[in-house]
């Protein structure tokens, strides 16, 4: 399979790629601009090649290569895209916080970016179209989060992702390209060492001999789900017939409080000889939400996928990841 993974050099992307690459007859292409993942983070899925202007994109051969390029480029897209069977799009910007602080820069890169990877998409005949959504669009909400909600998005982010799920739909009725909507929960595990939520922070900010700081009473709610189960998901949406203009929930479809979360990581951090940071409790984050995990019946009955990890040897093995590449 010929396997086109723009943001391929972030989190979600390299465990994505280094998925494919455990198994023989794939060519993996990762479309890149290089502003948060970088070619040393590229590098530890392995060697790859370099795609540069000029050369024949339409030749794809077995192995990792990385086209550096931005998705709002349309030629640079066009190119990337030609020859494969799957574009998995993961490129974004990735932060409620950033989208609020520049909702026009969140627009173009989620709005235009997507429709952009679309266009090409359709002139270069490209039969799947995996997109990364998330729960945002669906905003403030009662949980369980499900596809049938009416989204209310309350962040710029939580809009421009819902824009791109609506640009999926329509590129699915037509012209007929299967798109399908992953709406991620709170993805970590190994390879979350660029990104800034709850665990990686936890971790990084222990190991430094830092205090941990609980927004608020901790009762806030969130669905954590392994990286190792979302490849999973994401190699089954690329995978699935009939799933064409479908939207799935990818989550643990568990609800778990910040409090819980901490304790579970705090004992495994004992257990893995670290030394247990002190945690306070700060004052709550504007915006937050109280509650929420998601319901992942479709993912079970459509895709055949649930999650599998949990959250203890899920955070066992994140904590084990840090340490290692602290001591590398
Ligand atoms: N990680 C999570 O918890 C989570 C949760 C919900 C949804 N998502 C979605 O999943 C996707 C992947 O998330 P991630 O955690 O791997 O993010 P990440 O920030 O680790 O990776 C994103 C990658 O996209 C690249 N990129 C950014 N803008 C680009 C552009 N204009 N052109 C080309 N490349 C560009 C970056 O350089 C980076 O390598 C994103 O779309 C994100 O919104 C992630």
């Amino acid at each position: 399979m010929k396997w086109l993974i723009t943001g391929g050099c972030g989190f979600v992307g390299r465990s994505f790629a280094a998925r494919l690459l455990g198994e023989q007859g794939h060519a993996v292409r990762v479309f890149d601009n290089l502003s948060t993942g970088k070619r040393s983070d590229l590098a530890t899925v392995g060697a790859f090649s370099e795609i540069n202007v000029g050369d024949d994109s339409s030749i794809w051969q077995e192995g990792l290569s990385l086209q550096e390029g931005d998705i709002l480029d349309e030629c640079a897209a066009n190119r990337a895209v030609v020859g494969a069977d799957v574009v998995v799009h993961l490129a974004a910007n990735t932060g409620v916080p950033q989208s609020v602080e520049d909702p026009m820069a969140d627009c173009r890169t989620n709005i235009i970016g997507i429709v952009n990877m679309l266009e090409a998409c359709r002139k270069a005949n490209v039969p799947r179209f995996v997109f990364a959504s998330s729960g945002a669009p669906l905003g403030v909400q009662i949980p369980p989060l499900h596809e049938e909600l009416a989204p209310h998005p309350a962040s710029p982010y939580g809009a421009s992702k819902l824009a791109g799920e609506g640009y999926c739909s329509a590129y699915f009725h037509c012209f007929g390209i299967d798109t399908v909507t992953l709406r991620f929960g709170n993805v970590y595990g190994e390879g979350s060492g660029r990104k800034d939520s709850v665990v990686a922070k936890f971790i990084k900010l222990a190991m430094a001999g830092e205090v941990l700081e609980i927004y608020g009473n901790g009762a806030q709610t969130r669905d954590f789900v392994h990286i190792t189960d979302l490849v999973q998901a994401i190699r089954c949406a690329a995978e699935t017939a009939n799933i064409g203009g479908e939207t799935f929930q990818i989550a643990s479809a568990k609800e778990t409080t910040v409090s819980h979360l901490t304790d579970v990581l705090l004992i495994a951090m004992r257990k893995e000889g670290m030394e247990e940071p002190k945690v306070v409790h700060g004052s709550h984050r504007q915006g937050d939400v109280a509650r929420n995990f998601s319901d992942t019946t479709k993912a079970k009955n459509q895709l055949g996928w649930t999650s599998k990890i949990s959250l203890e040897d899920g955070l066992r093995d994140t904590i084990r990841y840090f340490l290692n590449r602290s001591n590398r």
